[in-house]
């Protein structure tokens, strides 16, 4: 059976890390961006799948509230339900830390992310104009997402 380990994000995972956000998002992350987030102490996650770094993650935690800033899968592992497990190990996160609502932006475009959030419960309570650097210079709006955590 295949097992999915998490473990704290570490500055030896952040090569791999920029490595997968260059090849997955059209704006990534910068290595910068992983070390400030680490710096902040932002509740962010590495997911090994039978010992191979598979997946990241990382999430602010405000009070009662969750917001989800990135969540990735490497692309050979995608479609195999990891961003599931994934997603619902950071739910089990926020909860332990009294969170009971959780909110993230998607790319209207990002279909993938869109049907993964879908699938969860998550549904729009927003748009933020013009939040995401697009292609040609252009910005591309934001939707926002929310979810009630069950205690
Ligand atoms: C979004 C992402 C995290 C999903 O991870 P994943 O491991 O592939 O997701 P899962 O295998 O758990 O898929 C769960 C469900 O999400 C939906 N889904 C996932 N990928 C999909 C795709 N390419 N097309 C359509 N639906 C998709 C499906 O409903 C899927 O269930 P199914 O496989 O039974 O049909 C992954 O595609 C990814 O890392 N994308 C690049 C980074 C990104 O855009 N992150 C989100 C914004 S920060």
């Amino acid at each position: 059976m295949s097992q999915n380990i998490f473990a704290p994000m570490a500055h030896a995972d952040l090569d791999w890390i920029v490595d997968n956000e260059r090849e997955l998002h059209a704006f990534p992350w910068t290595r910068g961006n992983f070390v400030d987030a680490l710096a902040s102490g932002y509740s962010s996650w590495v997911m090994r799948h039978d010992g191979e770094p598979a997946a990241y993650a990382v999430m602010l935690l405000v009070l009662d509230e969750a917001h989800l800033l990135n969540i990735s899968v490497a692309k050979t592992m995608q479609r195999r339900g990891l961003g599931t497990i994934c997603l619902d190990y950071l739910f089990k996160q926020a909860r332990l830390r009294g969170a009971t609502q959780f909110f993230l932006e998607v790319r209207p475009s990002n279909a993938p992310a869109l049907a993964l959030y879908r699938r969860h419960g998550f549904v729009v309570v927003g748009r933020r104009k013009r939040y995401y650097p697009a292609a040609g210079g252009e910005r591309e709006d934001a939707q926002v997402m929310r979810l009630e955590l069950d205690r």
